[in-house]
């Protein structure tokens, strides 16, 4: 027999990590109602062009990391790789224009890229992501700084890092491409053979290189925002001022140019300690092109995502603890096949009273059973033995305290919601 394993760069979040899942989620949704962002939900895959055109032939994404394939209908679809395109598909596609703006979304759920995978990367991942459309307002960047600064605080990081840089505009971004080619022209022979490619194909790119006898051209090359038309540093001052106003630390990032086409004026990402190579905990930033570009009017957007699992190993390693879920804290314990019976008649009660409970299973001794609920770590054992049955009661077992109790089984339910 072959012997299955999860599929390579995927993992099964099992029940022990759930905690997790469920906290970072649940303070996810409630950051986003705060601050006025609605959840929407869109397919897993879409057509494959939308993302050809939205996130750009050239990028690593479209080129080497889709997970493509023909559907029997004929029709070309891609699971999602991103949550932007889909989601600007759907603005597009629903009229959402007419809201009214900015129009504040957020999705959570699982993205897929056919990456290299290691500590942080993988094959399929979870985001939270945020878009505002119909804005352009540099304070509504500062905002969207904001929910992923609130959600990381609120979640208990510390020593986060916020990146940012701008991108420019097709205005200005063309001149400034310019440059950067010729800079790079005439170090020619010390690069490396992926940025020559990264030249032709997505130049920007050459930025975000990590080839170590790239560095000191990265480090020499002109920087973007001094080149900026007078818009787009305009907006970058702007979006600065905003940040410190709000007393926000950040560090303008020469380098950060991000893998999406899509992108123009603010991008940014943040950065967590003690999760290896991939730190970025979350990024994103503007696309005012991007509704045009798959077939819609002219609406700026902007947004970001956020990587749940990168999210949770950061939590792990700073120590960060959270609730764990609830579980039943009832055990009900029989004595003989007609205890049983009440018992099976007992735990179908007290879970339809909303009282979690479970049976000890099986022909067993009493300390066996005891054993059992000690194992489940309930708080009560219930006792059914011959006597209470014919009495009418039930022996309540406090396990921390090994009191005792004799409860009549009708008042049973109530006594359970007093103490649970
Ligand atoms: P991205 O930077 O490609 O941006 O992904 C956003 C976040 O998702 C990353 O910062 C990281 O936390 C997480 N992530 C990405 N790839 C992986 C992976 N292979 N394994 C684990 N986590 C990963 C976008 O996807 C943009 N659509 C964000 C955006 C929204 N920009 C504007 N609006």
């Amino acid at each position: 027999m072959p012997k299955y394993t999860a599929p390579r760069g995927t993992q099964d979040v099992l029940p022990e990590d759930q905690p997790y899942w469920r906290y970072v989620v649940e303070r996810a949704h409630h950051i986003a109602q705060l601050y006025g962002f609605q959840q929407i939900t869109v397919p897993m895959f879409e057509s494959t062009g939308l993302y050809v055109r939205g996130v750009g032939e050239g990028t690593d994404i479209v080129d080497k990391e889709m997970y493509s394939f023909q559907d029997k209908g004929g029709t070309d679809i891609t699971l999602r790789p991103e949550f932007t395109a889909g989601i600007v598909r759907s603005y597009i596609e629903h009229g959402m224009h007419t809201l009214p703006k900015p129009v504040k979304v957020y999705a959570i759920g699982p993205i897929f890229r056919y990456e290299r995978p290691q500590a942080g990367r993988y094959r399929q991942h979870t985001q939270f992501n945020i878009e505002a459309f119909g804005e352009s307002d540099p304070a509504l960047d500062a905002e969207i700084m904001e929910v992923a600064r609130h959600l990381y605080a609120d979640l208990g990081f510390k020593g986060l890092s916020f990146q940012i840089n701008s991108t420019g505009c097709p205005k200005c971004r063309p001149q400034y491409v310019k440059l950067l080619a010729e800079y790079y022209r005439q170090h020619e022979d010390e690069i490396c053979e992926d940025c020559e490619r990264r030249l032709t194909r997505n130049p920007l790119r050459v930025l975000d290189c990590k080839n170590k006898g790239c560095q000191p051209i990265i480090a020499g090359a002109p920087h973007i925002v001094e080149h900026l038309c007078d818009e787009c540093a305009a907006h970058f001052e702007q979006l600065q001022t905003h940040l410190d106003t709000l007393g926000r630390v950040f560090t303008i990032n020469h380098r950060l140019v991000r893998g999406l086409d899509y992108y123009s004026k603010t991008v940014f990402e943040v950065w967590a300690k003690g999760i290896g190579a991939q730190a970025a905990v979350c990024g994103g930033g503007r696309y005012d092109g991007l509704a045009e570009l798959v077939g819609g009017s002219h609406t700026p957007g902007i947004g970001f995502g956020s990587g749940i699992e990168r999210i949770i190993l950061a939590m792990k390693a700073q120590n960060i603890e959270v609730p764990l879920l609830p579980k039943p804290e009832v055990l009900i314990a029989t004595l003989g096949p007609a205890s049983k019976q009440v018992g099976v008649k007992l735990l179908s009660d007290l879970r339809s009273a909303d009282i979690g409970t479970v049976l000890a299973f099986g022909e067993r001794s009493l300390k066996s059973q005891m054993r059992e609920a000690g194992r489940q770590q309930v708080r009560f054992a219930i006792i059914l033995g011959e006597d209470e049955i014919k009495n009418g009661q039930v022996t309540i077992r406090d396990m921390a305290s090994r009191n005792q109790e004799t409860v009549p089984m009708n008042s049973l339910g109530n006594w359970l919601k007093t103490r649970l």
